[in-house]
């Protein structure tokens, strides 16, 4: 059965007191495949299964898509029914996390500024507040994230480990569409031929992992991207940094990973593949 929540005080009773695994899947909604993987990693880890589903508003920078940005709770709701499992959606108002100030609480420091940070400024300060309080009143013991937002993934780790110390953040792999096409719900805002355009992402990811892997040449994949950004200028960024504090490689000696960032139209969209060379 799916029970939906609206209040942070039924959501903070209703855990207080439960003695079992207790999953959340932090999303904004718009469901799709990928928020669906996360769900079932939780069902299948915890006895008890929260989705969040709220539209952020400080994790949008002015000019950003916030008022646009799909809220589909009906279909949502409906796309959960249909696993047939029993699961609480916490679907808040903007005053029930926030109240009167809609406001950061939380800086994401240097990382936090770039890669997406760099084009969204702010957004990952945004993002921290509100994780930060949906684990104060869903109280998980697990919280899972998809890889596609790595660098989120990340910061979200780094501060769980600070704040939440017994809390585990668990890392979801990348759901993708038969073309390669990473899902995600700002797919949605993508004509057919907007979607062929947003292979380009996959693609030169693709090629880059090849030249580090089958080439083992640092040097080769970084003249690659620097070709790629001054011929392409649809790239936001496009870069290898190291898997554990994605900073720049000096060499291949660790776990890499590569991340870019595509505009396509309006639509900026978001991949990465994760790389150890052996
Ligand atoms: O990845 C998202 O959908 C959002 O950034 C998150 C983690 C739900 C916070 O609003």
């Amino acid at each position: 059965m799916v029970t939906v929540i609206h209040s942070s005080h039924e959501l903070q009773n209703l855990n207080q007191d439960y003695k079992g695994k207790i999953g959340l899947v932090p999303t904004m909604g718009n469901l799709h495949q990928g928020h669906l993987n996360l769900l079932k990693a939780s069902l299948e880890e915890c006895s008890r299964s929260i989705v969040s589903i709220f539209v952020n508003p400080t994790q949008f920078g002015k000019g950003e898509d916030y008022n646009a940005y799909p809220r589909t709770l009906e279909s949502d709701i409906k796309k959960i029914e249909s696993l047939g499992e029993d699961v609480f959606i916490f679907a808040p108002a903007v005053n029930e996390i926030y109240g009167d100030s809609v406001e950061t609480d939380f800086s994401a420091g240097e990382v936090g500024q770039m890669l997406e940070g760099n084009i969204r400024p702010g957004h990952f300060d945004g993002v921290l507040t509100i994780v930060h309080k949906l684990f104060e009143m869903a109280s998980p013991n697990r919280a899972y994230f998809g890889k596609k937002d790595y660098q989120q993934w990340r910061l979200i780790e780094w501060h769980a480990r600070e704040y939440f110390p017994n809390l585990a953040i668990v890392p979801v792999g990348i759901e993708r569409e038969t073309s390669g096409l990473a899902m995600s719900s700002r797919n949605n805002y993508l004509t057919e031929s907007q979607k062929e355009e947003a292979l380009e992402l996959y693609r030169s990811l693709s090629q880059i992992e090849k030249i580090l892997i089958v080439d083992k040449d640092l040097r080769s994949a970084l003249e690659f991207i620097q070709s790629k950004l001054s011929d392409d200028d649809r790239f936001n960024y496009l870069s290898i940094r190291k898997q554990s504090d994605l900073t720049p490689p000096l060499d291949l000696s660790e776990p890499l990973v590569i991340l870019g960032n595509l505009q396509v139209g309006s639509t900026r969209l978001l991949d990465n593949i994760e790389v150890a060379v052996e």
